[in-house]
């Protein structure tokens, strides 16, 4: 037994309640220039459940950030 590492993918479902995949959430994030995890919420549905997904959706908001334009 031993930590396996998976590659994440663009179709990838980060928000499993909401059926929201990478692709999307990094879509929004860069039209819409998205700064809070609410604000994805709102126009995805994404991290509107259970949560587990939102570590996720702020380490994308962060790299955006990062990023910039
Ligand atoms: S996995 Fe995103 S709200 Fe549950």
């Amino acid at each position: 037994m031993g930590l396996t590492w998976k590659r994440s993918t663009p179709d990838e479902l980060v928000c499993c309640c909401f059926k929201v995949s990478r692709r999307r959430l990094e879509a929004v994030i860069r039209t819409h220039r998205l700064r809070t995890v609410e604000e994805v919420t709102r126009l995805t549905g994404g991290c509107g459940g259970c949560q587990t997904c939102r570590a996720d959706i702020e380490a994308m908001l962060a790299r955006r950030e990062r990023e910039g334009e």
